[in-house]
């Protein structure tokens, strides 16, 4: 099994970087030459954003689960990214659910997941505890940061930085914490103007 594979959850308050980031890690995937989707419902990556063809696709709520199952039975590999993944909290308890299937066995489908989301309490503890980074932007309110306290403890969140578009980088395998901060956006949207 290629320990190359890797599950990062991007975390954050509204407009704090968080899909910036994800842009980025879009563009070094492309670059390396690995194929990428983009899952997002807001349509952040309009066609001709990216190199390579890529753009956003967003299958709709309700027909995510047969998009995920289709796509794991395809045996596609890449770099699958979802934007605001809470949109899809829902199917994540399910039984049965593919998402359970992804968030487990993510490695031996060759997926890296990259997941971004305002809403840390909505992810569940399945795919928490498969994530192999974590990606803290500012944070707000006292839910989430209980959440990230309970989960991570004090330390790490003392360390979560309070500026916009800096972000702290766990890598829960090296044990490692790091603050980095992304570039502006390439591709500008709706949300730039
Ligand atoms: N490093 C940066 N430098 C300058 N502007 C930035 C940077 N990162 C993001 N921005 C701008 O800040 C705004 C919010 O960024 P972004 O969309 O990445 O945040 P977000 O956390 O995904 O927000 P949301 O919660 O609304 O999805 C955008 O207009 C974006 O272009
Ligand atoms: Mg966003």
């Amino acid at each position: 099994m290629d320990p190359g594979y890797t599950f990062v959850l991007i975390l954050g308050k509204a407009r704090s970087g968080k899909t910036t980031l994800e842009e980025q890690y879009l563009r070094a995937a492309i670059e390396s030459g690995r194929a990428v989707k983009i899952v997002d419902n807001k349509a952040q990556f309009p066609p001709g954003s990216l190199p390579g063809g890529y753009c956003s696709e967003f299958p709709g709520v309700d027909n995510i689960e047969d998009w995920l199952a289709d796509l794991l039975r395809s045996q596609w590999e890449g770099d699958l990214c979802f934007d605001d993944m809470d949109l899809y909290s829902d199917s994540f308890v399910r039984k049965g659910s593919p998402f359970r299937v992804l968030f487990t066995e993510y490695r031996h489908h060759r997926i890296s997941i990259r997941a971004s989301t305002r809403r840390f309490q909505e992810i569940p503890t399945l795919a928490r505890t498969n994530t192999t980074h974590y990606a803290l932007f500012r944070t707000e309110g006292h839910n989430m940061r209980e959440a990230i306290k309970r989960e991570l403890g004090q330390e790490t969140l003392d360390k979560v930085p309070t500026k916009p578009f800096r972000y702290l980088l766990l890598d829960r395998d090296a044990d490692t914490a790091v603050v980095y901060a992304t570039r502006a956006r390439a591709t500008k949207t709706r949300a730039d103007f």
